[in-house]
């Protein structure tokens, strides 16, 4: 199954926001196959937003990301990072769709509370990026046969 990547961001940490977020991916029926607390280096940072180098705000999404630790997340699901995307909502939180995780519980750009992966190429990389082999686990949760049909677990 896909895997991405996700960070509950530090405006999330801040805002007591963790349980609720990671409740809205297992409502959902996605899988979580590792997780971890992390401070975000400025190299990692810089990496992680290399396609975004160029813009003014880079400096601040960095000095943001770094205000706290963040929880990495690796997702897995039937094609998961379209639908993981679908369910953060839009970049900018206060014009997110209702319903969403930045739709229903944030107002800005840059606190958006939630990264995550925009296509597979990404989410391959940045799984690595976050991950070690030995930190994400395979392993079955009771209600798979209640989220998928046997047509999709194939
Ligand atoms: P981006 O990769 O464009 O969006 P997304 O997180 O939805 O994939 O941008 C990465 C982060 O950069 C975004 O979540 C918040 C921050 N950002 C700003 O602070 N200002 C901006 O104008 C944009 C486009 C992004």
């Amino acid at each position: 199954m896909e895997r991405t990547l996700i960070l509950i961001k530090p405006d999330a940490i801040g805002r007591g926001l963790i349980g609720k977020i990671i409740t809205r991916f297992e409502e959902k029926g996605l899988k979580l196959a590792g997780i971890k607390f992390l401070k975000l280096t400025d190299a990692l940072l810089s990496e992680h937003y290399s396609h975004l180098a160029d813009k003014p705000f880079f400096g601040g999404i960095k000095r943001f990301m770094q205000l706290t630790p963040v929880i990495a997340i690796c997702l897995e699901g039937l094609d998961c990072v379209e639908t993981t995307r679908r369910l953060c909502g839009i970049t900018k939180a206060r014009e997110a769709a209702p319903g969403t995780i930045r739709g229903d519980w944030a107002m800005s750009v840059q606190a958006n509370l939630v990264h995550a992966s925009d296509s597979i190429e990404t989410a391959n990389q940045e799984v690595k990026r976050f991950f070690d082999d030995s930190e994400l686990f395979e392993y079955e949760i009771a209600l798979t046969s209640m989220i998928y049909s046997e047509d999709e677990l194939r």
